[in-house]
C-alpha cells in the first residue's frame, strides 16, 4: 500500500513518539537507533527506497505507548518485578489505541502494536504466531531488542556487540524470525558499531560522571555548553574534541529547575532532518 506523506502530520509524529524518551533518561536515542537498524535490515532484505521509509517511520514510532507507563516504573534502577513487566507489557496496546484515529494511523499502527510479537507464539499483545506477524513488525522487534541489549540500562551496563548478536542467533525461530536474524547477522559490524552508543549520525552518548547514566548531547551543543543528566539532574560542563566528539569535564552541581528546563529533551532539529529525509510517497509492505 502507498501512503502520501504530509510532512507537517508526521513531524507531529515523530514529536509525540520523542516525548517518551523524554521520560525515560536511560533510553536517550533509542528510537533513531532503532530505525537505523531497521534500515540497515531493510536494505539487507531488498526493500526499495519507498518501503524502508515507511519501515523507518514505524521503527521511529513503535514505542509511542510508553507515554502511558508511568516514570517510575518506565526509569526504574533495578529490574523491574512481575507486576512492573506486565505493567511495561501494556504499551503495545496503549499505542495501538493512541494512533489508531491518527490521520497517519496505517502507516504506523501493526509496528506499534506487534512489535513485541514473537514467532513462537508467546509475544503480546495478541500471541500472534509466525505467519500472522508482518515484516516490518518482525524487523523492529529485532532492532528493538539488539538495541536494548546493546544499551546501558539502569541495573547493567551494554553488551558487547559479539554477545548480543549471539542471543539473537540463539533465539532465532523463537523470539525473532529466523530468515530475517539470518539477513540482521550478515549486516556489516562496522555499520551497526556506527549506530551502538550513539544518539544521532556521529553523535555518541556520554557518560555522566555522578550516575553513569548516557547522556544526549545535540547537534547544536557547542563547546563549553553545560550537560544535563536526567537521571541524576546534575550538570556537568561538555568539550567539543576535534577528534573525538565532546568529553564530559567536570561535574559541576545539580541543576536548579529553570537551568534544567532550556533541555527540552526533544531534538526538534535531528526530528526535522527525519522529515526531510523521508519521500513524498512511502509504501508499506503487506506481508
Ligand atoms: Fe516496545
Amino acid at each position: 500500500m502507498k501512503i502520501e506523506i504530509e510532512k507537517s502530520l508526521l513531524k507531529s509524529l515523530f514529536v509525540l513518539a520523542s516525548v517518551v524518551e523524554a521520560k525515560d533518561p536511560y533510553t536517550g536515542g533509542h528510537l533513531w537507533r532503532v530505525s537505523q537498524f531497521a534500515q540497515l535490515l531493510g536494505n539487507s532484505f531488498g526493500l526499495n527506497k519507498e518501503e524502508n521509509a515507511a519501515l523507518a517511520i514505524g521503527a521511529f514510532i513503535h514505542d509511542l505507548g510508553k507515554v502511558g507507563i508511568p516514570e517510575s516504573i518506565l526509569g526504574k534502577k533495578g529490574k523491574l518485578d512481575d507486576y512492573e513487566y506486565d505493567v511495561i507489557k501494556t504499551h503495545s496496546d496503549i499505542g495501538s489505541q493512541i494512533i489508531q484515529s491518527h490521520p497517519l494511523s496505517n502507516l504506523v499502527y501493526d509496528v506499534i502494536r506487534h512489535h513485541h510479537e514473537t514467532p513462537n507464539g508467546l509475544g503480546y499483545p495478541d500471541h500472534l504466531h509466525s505467519e500472522q506477524i508482518k515484516t516490518f513488525s518482525k524487523i523492529v522487534g529485532i532492532c528493538d531488542a539488539f538495541d536494548a541489549m546493546t544499551s546501558t540500562r539502569p541495573y547493567r551496563k551494554g553488551m558487547e556487540i559479539e554477545k548480543a548478536l549471539n542471543i539473537l542467533e540463539a533465539e532465532k525461530g523463537k523470539q525473532f524470525d529466523e530468515k530475517l536474524v539470518g539477513i540482521f547477522l550478515n549486516i556489516s559490524k562496522d555499520s551497526l558499531l556506527h549506530t551502538i552508543g550513539h544518539s544521532e549520525e556521529g553523535i555518541p552518548l556520554l557518560e555522566c560522571p555522578a550516575c553513569e547514566a548516557p547522556i544526549q548531547v545535540q547537534k547544536i551543543t557547542k563547546d563549553g555548553d553545560l550537560g544535563v543528566c536526567r537521571a541524576c539532574l546534575g550538570l556537568f560542563g561538555l568539550h567539543a574534541d576535534d577528534k573525538k566528539g565532546f568529553e564530559v569535564t567536570t561535574f559541576q552541581r545539580f541543576g536548579k529547575a529553570e537551568e534544567l528546563a532550556q533541555d527540552s529533551r526533544v531534538d526538534t532539529d535531528m526530528i526535522s532532518s527525519m522529515v526531510q529525509s523521508i519521500p513524498k510517497t512511502v509504501e508499506l509492505v503487506e506481508i
